[in-house]
């Protein structure tokens, strides 16, 4: 059997109670391929919300967690509380968190292995920024990124893990990279899984893309061999989002 089409929408920190009703009330009463997972990711405080009035047959993710199951931790949230919620994921290790907040490749390792660890699939992002694209030093980064997690969890782990490739200087600047650079980096991440992990976690993972992803690119992007999805920012937040879901059909 293939990958399914993996689909996330990350609303970042918009939104308000009644505009996350509005959005998820428009995704669950659309029309959805069938063959797609989808889950979105709204901010902490509208979880239980979207939890609510989302249709069952999507799944909801946090946009980061903590890497401790529970104590003095003050803003801190933990993979077993949002398990003992019905929320099923949470994004790892996304730029806006590895830039701005400052977190390590060994801090975001360590939140995958409280989060496998507690049955919370995760979507792990990963990418290069400009600089390192223009140094030729995408792929080591991105493997790096990689490698990290891979030392801190089991082989098993990956069956709960779905890899976002989002280059940086990508992530909300409408500069898309074409299908052929998301398709070479993706290939290089499935031979990474196939080298370091295994032939079947390479079969498997799926490997998606995120970066300006929007409904008058993603079909394009949809036809590449190795790309099995999108994280999706901005047009997460728009009716658009249904199209980008509905991209592989
Ligand atoms: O998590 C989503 C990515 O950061 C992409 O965001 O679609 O707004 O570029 P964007």
């Amino acid at each position: 059997m293939g990958r399914k089409f993996f689909v996330g929408g990350n609303f970042k920190m918009n939104g308000t109670v009644s505009s996350i009703k509005d959005i998820v009330h428009n995704i669950s009463t659309a029309k959805t391929d069938p063959n797609t997972e989808v889950v979105v990711a709204p901010p902490a405080l509208y979880l239980l919300l979207t939890r609510e009035h989302l249709d069952p047959k999507f799944e909801v993710a946090a946009q980061n967690i903590f890497d401790k199951p529970s104590g003095a931790f003050t803003g801190e949230i933990s993979a077993s509380q949002l398990k003992a919620s019905g929320i099923n994921w949470t994004i790892l290790g996304h730029s806006e968190r590895r830039t701005v907040l400052r977190e390590d490749d060994d801090f975001i390792a360590s939140k995958t292995k409280s989060a496998i660890e507690q049955g919370i699939g995760v979507i792990l992002c990963c990418g290069e920024s400009l600089e390192e694209r223009e140094k030729g030093t995408t792929v080591d980064v991105v493997t790096r990124q990689l490698d990290a997690v891979n030392k801190m969890v089991d082989k098993e782990a990956w069956k709960n893990i779905v890899i976002a490739y989002e280059p940086i200087w990508a992530i909300g600047t409408g500069k898309v990279a074409t299908t052929e650079q998301a398709q070479e980096v993706h290939a290089a991440i499935r031979d990474w899984l196939s080298k370091s992990v295994s032939s079947e976690a390479a079969e498997n993972t799926r490997i998606i893309y995120g970066g300006s992803v929007s409904d008058k690119n993603c079909r394009e992007l949809a036809k590449e061999k190795d790309i099995d999805g999108f994280l999706v920012g901005g047009a997460s937040l728009k009716p658009a989002f249904v199209d980008i879901i509905n991209a592989n059909q």
